[in-house]
């Protein structure tokens, strides 16, 4: 946190001060609405590398020193005490629940984890191989079809409603993608299993036969579900504050956070990274792949492997990483691609390449390790990021609408197009 209060701008003969304002922990931020009035400039800050763009009391990181706190309680220890539910009851509610309270959240969310009978039939417009994320996206939004005439944002009950209807529903809908895909009949939610056991009964579950629950698998799903569920402002928590800032619906503003998140630089690097362990195949072969890694000519990049924020180690994937030993040696699985990705972390942490650009394991590099013991195809791993992710999502749409004087999201930018010109007849072009 910086000591000074004020900063002084000097623009030509003119000089004045923009307020620092403090937060509680981290960086101080200078807070420079008044800029424009001041030199009739803007900023320039393309990826938002230097831009607060929200107060928010939800999730804090130290990317120096890797730390991670939701609501101020750290990561590692909500991955060892508590659960999946009771975190999303944290991100939403600011404090851990006392048992009544959860019991009354868990009790709400089982009892909204139906999809509507209509929404079943939108999966038919699907193509049998449609990426799961596309349909789950296309879901979610559709979800706005069912819940909007009547949603008012500016009700906090209606808002509270909206949170526990998504977080109870996105296991139903990622399960039924998965389900369509491969030609199973929908599963219904049992709710009388605990949120993660429920989710993959869903998957799993068949009508021909009762489905042996691994306690193991749920407990790891869990887990990794707690590590996924909120990063403050990355870019689909921004996506779904910029769409939620117009008014927006709320399962818009969070289809619209799913779409984000598929990218490869950001959830969708679960699956990249199997991908790329699977092309790297041995680690006779991860040399030569840290080599490709380094070569600016080449676009290749190791997937998992760096973060705008952490410049230490992600501590998510520290936990993950553990974990994974763990889980693997449970449910006695033997993946050759543990091997591999131990090699190549232990190659790339050595690499002055690596060394010098702060580039560590993240979240996604172990992850799909984890997801593909578990039984879980490679194309449903960011879908799994999205239902834990989820929790967060809805948590800052939520402080977004609670905040005083909030208004739209609106950037400027620098133009680089042509002055003014006049319109040529297609005729003398
Ligand atoms: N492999 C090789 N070089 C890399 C990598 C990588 N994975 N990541 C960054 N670099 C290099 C990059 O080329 C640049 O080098 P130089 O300074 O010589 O131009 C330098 O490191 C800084 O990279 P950057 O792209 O400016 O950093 P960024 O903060 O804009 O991007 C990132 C962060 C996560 C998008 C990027 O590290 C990346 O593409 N990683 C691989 C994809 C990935 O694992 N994404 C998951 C992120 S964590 C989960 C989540 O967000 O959902």
């Amino acid at each position: 946190m910086s000591e000074f209060d004020k900063i002084t701008l000097t623009a030509g003969d003119k000089s004045f001060a923009l307020p620092v304002l403090h937060p509680t922990l981290g960086q101080s931020c200078v807070d420079i609405a008044s800029l424009p009035k001041e030199t009739g400039c803007f900023t320039f800050d393309p990826g938002f590398g230097a831009t607060a763009s929200t107060r928010s009391a939800i999730t804090y990181i130290d990317g120096d020193q890797g730390v991670l706190l939701y609501r101020g309680y750290p990561i590692e220890q909500l991955a060892e005490k508590s659960s999946f539910l009771e975190v999303a009851y944290l991100l939403l509610n600011g404090e851990l629940p006392g048992s009544a309270d959860f019991a009354k959240f868990e009790h709400e969310v089982s009892h909204h984890t139906m999809m509507h009978e209509s929404l079943k039939h939108f999966f038919r417009g699907f193509h049998h191989d449609a990426h799961p994320m596309a349909m789950l996206a296309a879901s979610v939004a559709s979800l706005s079809a069912f819940y909007h005439d009547d949603l008012n944002v500016d009700d906090p009950a209606d808002r509270k409603m909206a949170a526990i209807r998504l977080i109870a529903k996105m296991p139903t809908i990622a399960a039924a993608c998965y389900r369509y895909s491969i030609g199973w009949p929908m599963g219904f939610p049992r709710n009388n299993l605990e949120y993660v056991e429920r989710f993959l009964h869903m998957m799993f579950e068949v009508p021909s036969e009762p489905l042996q629950m691994n306690p193991v698998a749920a407990k790891a799903l869990d887990l990794l579900f707690i590590l996924h569920a909120d990063h403050e402002q990355n870019a689909s928590t921004s996506t779904v504050r910029l769409v939620g800032s117009t008014g927006a619906n709320p399962y818009a503003s969070i289809a619209a956070g799913i779409t984000a998140l598929w990218g490869p630089a950001h959830g969708g690097a679960n699956e990249a990274v199997l991908k790329q362990l699977q092309e790297i195949g041995s680690a006779d072969n991860v040399a030569s792949a840290v080599l490709r890694a380094k070569d600016k000519n080449d676009p290749f990049r190791l997937m998992g492997f760096g973060h705008r924020v952490y410049k230490n180690f992600d501590p998510r994937a520290k936990i993950i990483r553990e974990m994974c030993h763990k889980v693997l040696a449970e449910l006695g699985v033997n993946d050759p691609l543990l091997e591999v990705a131990m090699r190549l972390e232990e190659a790339a942490l050595k690499d002055d390449y690596f060394v010098e650009r702060k580039l560590y394991p993240n979240v996604d590099f172990y992850s799909g390790i984890i997801y593909k013991a578990l039984g879980i195809p490679t194309e449903m791993f960011t879908v799994m990021f999205a239902i834990a992710r989820t929790a967060g999502w809805i948590a800052h749409w939520i402080e977004q609408h609670e905040t005083p004087g909030a208004r739209i999201g609106r950037p400027r930018q620098l133009y680089t197009g042509h002055d003014v010109r006049d319109y040529v007849g297609i005729d003398q072009r």
